[in-house]
């Protein structure tokens, strides 16, 4: 939440930090700033996207720039708490991402000494602090500064002494150092800058960073120089056009079967669990995320426990840390836990923390993330990288795609591993998670057939999703998909609970969408159809190819391509993510970017 970039080098820097900004704007969008050195320090900062503060901006030379797009967190969306922030003599412009907890009382006792406030953000107390600590030396101010905040944050700051330098520092949010020719950069993410280079610095917390045009220097909290490695990233195609899509999430949804395709590479290596140091006999495993990477935990839940009959719980990130400690089978750690924390971002402070929490009781932990070299990538102890490329639409779709793709892939190799799936089962499997991306296609191309459902959508107040076993899951991610961008109430349930409370909201003004695949709960599935419409509820249905019985009791249905039910839960995400895509759309909602949301959520 917040995005942050900055440059020094021989360019003018405005053009350069506004174009990396803006592929940081799924950080938060509520305002947007920029600081450069023109002589003096120029700051220029706006409420609402990037382009309302782009519109303000006349020709710069400055070849110094930090800039910020802001996800409100410590006072209103507005001009005034946007950043970068200053001191009264606009010596010093500060960025921050994150959120100082003693900021109260700092600012009670700055205020004391004579400052006054202009804003109600938390972030505008250190550019005050650094100004105090400020003796010629912007390294040693921060350093100061940090001794007397608490909190979590990245910090960018620039001083009007120096046109060549920027000072960062983070603690628990995201920072890379971008390295150039006489040019160097600092950001939020990598994908803002990888279009300049490929060659990345990682701080680590607390670790003070001394940027200028030909030289990164990091430092302890002594302000001893320490050596550090630079990684070399992978470039990804660059995704800043929409390429003729209308929005993000479009473009992304179609993306899918590339994702899928790029990511089996990966997945379906020789010998993954070796890489992944599961290597010994696994007796439980919690899958532990947010959101839609919630979600696709569950669907691995199914997906592992079939195959290999290992346990598995599913835990939200927020409340796993605060639950009794993680067992291994038969009591404490007889076997070791394995917890697997998925996070298309890598930066999720409730999955971060709950990383934490499962390290520290001796789990293993293993991360499936899309974002090489992000912070969860870097505490765990076994990564597999989804091969989504990024994803710019708040609304997650390819990253769900891939993530529920590396569960099945993992679940495959476990089963071989422990003997419950022979060599032969464990091709065939492969070769079923082979036709995924072709699956995913055939309802991509039928997306005209899921835009003619809209009109029984868009006047509701509620909809409901219901499916059964591996597609109860996709339920759930069908709802919140559907309240994510088109505000419109939804609620995902098992089918078989709707009788246990929510029966008595159905009217013929709530559409049900039921998933109906034809495994061992079908009956059940269409029992349940059925007393749906006996309560006058319009029932949507999708299901599978060749399904007889489902258009004679839907009002409406969507034919998924030919599939193992076990797999239907890729072919059902498309359509829910379309279904979803094209409501909003005839609503007129923010699709890339919805009301009160970010991409990263980097608050607990
Ligand atoms: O980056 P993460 O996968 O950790 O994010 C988790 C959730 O914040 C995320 O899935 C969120 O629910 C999406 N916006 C849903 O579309």
């Amino acid at each position: 939440m917040c995005g942050i970039v900055g440059y020094t080098g021989g360019q003018p820097a405005q053009e350069i930090v506004l174009e990396s900004l803006k592929k940081l704007e799924y950080r938060g969008y509520d305002s947007s700033g920029i600081a450069m050195h023109e002589g003096k320090l120029v700051i220029c900062k706006k409420e609402g996207p990037i382009a309302n503060m782009e519109a303000e901006l006349t020709e710069s030379k400055s070849t110094l720039a930090i800039a910020h797009t802001r996800w409100a967190t410590h006072g209103a969306p507005s001009d005034v708490n946007a950043h970068p922030h200053s001191d009264e003599e606009i010596s010093i412009a500060v960025v921050h991402n994150g959120t100082i907890d003693n900021y109260l009382e700092i600012r009670e006792s700055l205020e004391a000494e004579g400052h006054n406030f202009r804003s109600d953000s938390d972030s505008e107390i250190l550019p005050l602090l650094i100004s105090k600590y400020y003796s010629g030396n912007l390294v040693e101010a921060v350093n100061k500064t940090l001794d007397v905040i608490r909190g979590i944050f990245t910090i960018a700051a620039i001083h009007k002494d120096n046109p060549d330098e920027i000072v960062a520092v983070r603690n628990e949010t995201p920072l890379v150092i971008g390295l150039g020719n006489s040019e160097n950069f600092i950001s939020s993410d990598i994908y803002a800058i990888l279009k300049y280079t490929q060659e990345m610095i990682y701080p680590e917390d607390y670790q003070i960073v001394r940027v200028t045009s030909d030289k990164v220097e990091v430092l302890d909290r002594d302000l001893n120089l320490l050596d550090y490695n630079v990684e070399t990233v992978e470039k990804y195609t660059e995704v800043a056009e929409k390429g003729g899509f209308e929005h993000y999430m479009l473009k992304e949804i179609f993306e899918q079967p590339k994702a899928l395709q790029d990511s089996l590479t990966e997945l379906l290596v020789e010998s993954p669990l070796e890489r992944l140091g599961l290597n010994w006999k696994i007796g439980s495993m919690s899958i532990v995320a947010c959101g839609t990477s919630y979600h696709a935990g569950l669907v691995g839940k199914y997906v592992i426990e079939q195959l290999t009959a290992i346990p598995v719980s599913v835990s939200y990130s927020s409340e796993f840390r605060y639950a009794a400690p993680v067992q291994g089978v038969g009591g404490l750690l007889s076997s070791r836990p394995l917890v697997i924390l998925i996070s298309q971002s890598g930066e999720t402070a409730d999955t971060l923390a709950a990383a934490r929490a499962a390290k520290q009781q001796g789990c293993h932990t293993i991360a499936i993330c899309n974002v090489p070299g992000s912070r969860i990538t870097r505490e765990v102890d076994g990564v597999i990288i989804t091969k989504s490329g990024q994803e710019i639409g708040v609304a997650a779709t390819k990253t769900f795609m891939t993530q529920m793709q590396a569960l099945y892939a993992l679940a495959v190799n476990l089963a071989f591993n422990s003997g419950s799936l022979d060599h032969p089962q464990t091709k065939l499997w492969e070769s079923e998670i082979r036709k995924i991306p072709s699956k995913v296609s055939q309802v991509l191309n039928n997306c005209e057939s899921i835009r003619d459902l809209v009109p029984h959508f868009v006047k509701a107040k509620s909809v409901f999703f219901i499916g059964r076993n591996i597609n109860y899951p996709l339920a759930l991610e069908g709802a919140l998909k559907l309240k994510e961008i088109s505000y419109i109430h939804a609620e995902g349930y098992p089918a078989g609970e709707l009788k246990h409370g929510p029966l008595a909201l159905l009217s013929k003004d709530t559409p049900v969408v039921a998933i109906a695949v034809q495994d061992h709960t079908y009956s059940k599935l269409i029992s349940n159809i059925e007393e749906i419409s006996a309560r006058k509820a319009p029932v949507i249905t999708v299901a599978q190819k060749g399904d007889q019985l489902v258009p004679k009791i839907s009002d409406h249905f969507f034919e998924l391509p030919d599939i193992d039910p076990v797999l239907s839960p890729f072919p059902v995400a498309v359509f829910l993510q379309l279904l979803s895509y094209y409501i909003a759309h005839e609503l007129g909602t923010e699709i890339d970017k919805p009301r009160n949301l970010a991409k990263s959520v980097t608050v607990e």
